[in-house]
């Protein structure tokens, strides 16, 4: 048995899900001994940082500061090679356990099965679930693969199959040892004999079929990735993505990463029954359109599709996440957001509803109906909005038309909507997203964004939407 081969795929799980969110005055840069130790071993799990005695380490390739760029590149983060609370923060988040880079990297023939006619065999189960909902979850786990491959999944209940599959706690026979709650969560081998192809998952985490713990189907469908020779992906929207994020409980879509990715090793099979696959949106494409802006905390969050991107006010690059990462209960596409700075809370809208976030929470008695906040009924969606600190008002926009809310008395103002192109000629007749900076706002229009004086009341620039990046 040739571990160091099979050395990929350890499923790192679950510490409650944590991102950064940059937290007024914390003097957050202080770790302790354990904090450390932490972090080395997750560089050692995840990024392959040996243990050697200084004599033979050659210079720096093996040092923490170069194990902790690579980290931060693959993660998107600020490369500098120092702990950094968001680093930190990342390495804490339930993922798998396979390295993002490793042992495996060194091979750079693709590991896959020869025959498309595989077998897999459920070998134990855990307690958390019915057995055939267990069942159940690897079957559609499977299926995410075999529909888009001309991969054929069957299973046997005795003897040998190529990926066999059990759970199991702490260690379990492979020297790959699970940690308990959280922490690691699954790994699984990449295709070959003996473990070549197994799937194992911590069994002191808890399974479900839904939201809570974690998802068994998720987890299995990333880990048999693994088992079919995929590695992780940096696309953060991708299932191979190393960090586990709930994303709901219907109509699981495999993301379009992940179809490049399968069928560069198996190709196309013949019967995808939703060949829609989802792309993550590059922020330098020359089309492309935003679905709402807003400030958090003096970063900019700029929503579209599943994702935001985060941009701090002194970085040029912009970090790409999914919402479900930062707030589960938002849905998957939002349509507008604006800062109330005064309160502390960021306003998200879809549809009838809307949720005031503070911080991480959803603030209790949300989600709210945006007729409550004065629109009429049946109005079904709110396209943009922002706040203006100057004068207290908040802005909505709707189709060809806008409104102001009172923040102070919380009402809306008298005398509205009116016409987008009365108040604010020049922009066009609707608004994808909009914020407000400096004396400015910015209206966002499909590829084009136009920066509005608010002082001498006109456009003063046209920019591309995605010169928002810098792009
Ligand atoms: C695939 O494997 C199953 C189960 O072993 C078998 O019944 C089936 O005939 C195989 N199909 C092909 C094309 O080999
Ligand atoms: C897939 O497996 C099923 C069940 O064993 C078998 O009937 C079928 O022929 C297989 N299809 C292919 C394409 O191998
Ligand atoms: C399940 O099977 C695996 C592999 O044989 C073993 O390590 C583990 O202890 C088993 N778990 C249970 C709960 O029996
Ligand atoms: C942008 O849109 C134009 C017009 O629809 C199209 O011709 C062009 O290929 C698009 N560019 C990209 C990068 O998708
Ligand atoms: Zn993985
Ligand atoms: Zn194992």
């Amino acid at each position: 048995m040739h571990l160091s081969l099979a050395a990929a795929f350890l499923f790192l799980l679950g510490l409650s899900y944590c991102l950064t969110l940059p937290i007024p005055h914390e003097d957050s840069d202080e770790f302790t001994t354990e904090d450390l130790q932490f972090a080395e071993r997750y560089l050692k799990t995840h990024y392959n940082l040996r243990s050697s005695p200084a004599g033979i380490r050659k210079k720096n390739a093996n040092s923490v500061a170069a194990k902790l760029r690579e980290m931060q590149s693959f993660f998107g983060l600020e490369v500098t090679g120092i702990l950094d609370e968001e680093t930190y923060e990342l390495m804490q988040q339930p993922r798998c356990g396979v390295p993002d880079v490793g042992e495996y990297n060194f091979f750079p023939r693709k590991l896959k099965w020869s025959q498309n006619n595989l077998t897999y065999r459920i070998v134990n189960y855990t307690r958390d679930l019915t057995r055939a909902e267990v069942d159940r979850a690897f079957k559609k786990a499977f299926k995410v693969w075999s529909e888009v491959t001309p991969l054929n999944f069957t299973r046997i209940r005795s003897g040998t199959a190529d990926i066999m599959i059990s759970f199991g706690t702490k260690e379990h026979g492979d020297f790959y040892p699970f940690d308990g709650p959280s922490g690691l969560l699954a790994h699984a081998f990449p295709p070959g004999p003996n473990y070549g192809g197994d799937a194992h998952f911590d069994d002191d985490e808890t399974w479900s079929t839904d939201s809570r713990g974690y998802n068994l189907f998720l987890v299995a469908a990333h880990e048999f990735g693994h088992s079919l020779g995929l590695e992780h992906s940096r696309d953060p929207g991708a299932l191979m993505f190393p960090i586990y994020t709930y994303t709901g409980n219907t109509g699981f879509l495999l993301p379009d990463d992940d179809v490049q990715g399968i069928q560069a090793l198996y190709g196309a099979g013949d019967r995808d029954p939703n060949p829609k696959h989802p792309k993550t949106p590059e922020k330098c494409d020359e089309n492309l359109s935003l679905d709402a802006i807003t400030e958090l905390r003096g970063e900019m969050v700029i929503f579209k599709d599943r994702f935001f991107w985060r941009l701090h006010p002194q970085m040029v690059d912009a970090e790409l996440v999914l919402i479900k990462s930062f707030w589960p209960e938002l849905p998957n596409k939002i349509d507008a957001a604006y800062e109330n700075p005064m309160k502390d809370h960021v306003f998200i809208f879809r549809g009838k509803k809307f949720w005031a976030l503070n911080g991480y929470d959803i603030v209790e008695g949300y989600p709210k109906k945006i007729y409550e906040l004065g629109f009429p009924r049946e109005m079904k969606t709110i396209d943009g909005a922002v706040h203006i600190k100057d004068t207290g008002k908040t802005l909505f926009f709707t189709g060809d038309k806008y409104w102001s809310y009172d923040e102070e008395n919380q009402v809306m103002e008298k005398g509205y909507p009116r016409l987008i192109e009365e108040e604010f000629p020049g922009i066009g007749n609707r608004v994808d997203a909009v914020y407000q900076k400096n004396g400015y706002i910015y209206f966002f229009n499909g590829p084009l964004q136009f920066q509005y004086s608010i002082w001498s009341k006109r456009i003063v620039r046209v920019l591309k939407t995605n010169s928002m990046f810098w792009c």
